[in-house]
């Protein structure tokens, strides 16, 4: 079994084995949820116009739903420091025939490559859990956003009640690292999953983070009883 860490060259690694299984086994995994939490994050932008960023965008399915949402006024440059996820969100684009409204490189979350104060939003789904310095990508996604832009994240987080509370470490540590290891044949990548969480898993060391880095008005959303949350901020003004 292939072990992963977080250092930057093991999860570039990680997804590179897993990038031809990795939309097949979010919605498999997800039970179907991937796609309804990705619409809730999308809609945190709430009517935002102009050009949003979607870090480690992977395969671009977060990309997409902004333009699915809003395609009249909205174009999006999606970034990933994983070229096989990369070239698997241009064929689906270009598939989509949304070249011209989304845009997409190799980057890295924690050196942007773009001016301050560009976008009107910038966004990050299931990929903070995977970069050690949390606070400095954070403050990357705050650089590049206008005065009053948003910032917003979609990580899996730790359900905090009720029968998930429960159920939902079985699942994660058990049953979800075997069948994602079946299909993509890397066991180790899925065990890998329930350790990221584990280094960083509440609503409130994201919510810490993200005030610490320059946001207003941080404020999160559990979704599917807390297996996930949104949380999302206003860049300051001045
Ligand atoms: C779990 S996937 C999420 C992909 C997509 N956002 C989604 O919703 O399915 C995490 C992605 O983060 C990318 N990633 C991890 N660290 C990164 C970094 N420092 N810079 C850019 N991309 C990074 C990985 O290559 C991978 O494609």
């Amino acid at each position: 079994m292939r072990t992963y860490s977080l250092h930057p060259e093991s999860i570039r690694n990680l997804f590179d084995h897993i990038a031809p299984t990795y939309d097949l086994l979010n919605h498999l995994l997800s039970l179907g949820q991937d796609l309804y939490w990705r619409k809730k994050a999308v809609q945190e932008l709430n009517g935002l116009e102009g050009w949003i960023l979607d870090i480690a965008t992977g395969t671009g399915d977060v990309a997409i739903e902004v333009i699915r949402q809003d395609g009249y006024h909205r174009k999006v440059f999606g970034l990933d420091f994983c070229e096989s996820m990369i070239k698997r969100a241009q064929q689906k684009v270009s598939g989509k025939g949304l070249s011209q409204r989304i845009g997409l490189s190799l980057g890295d979350a924690l050196s942007l490559p773009f001016r301050n104060n560009t976008f009107s939003a910038s966004m990050i789904a299931f990929g903070l859990r995977n970069i050690v310095e949390k606070e400095q990508a954070l403050s990357e996604m705050v650089r590049v956003v206008k005065e009053k832009g948003k910032v917003i994240v979609l990580e899996f987080t730790f359900p905090q009640k009720g029968w998930m509370r429960r159920f939902y470490p079985i699942y994660f540590q058990r049953v979800l690292p075997w069948v994602g290891g079946f299909i993509s044949g890397d066991r180790g990548a899925y065990a890998y999953l329930p350790e990221s969480v584990s280094h960083f898993g509440s609503v409130e060391s994201y919510e810490e983070v993200m005030k610490k880095v320059g946001l207003d008005n941080v404020h999160s959303r559990p979704l599917t009883s807390g297996v996930v949350s949104i949380i999302a901020g206003i860049k300051k003004c001045g």
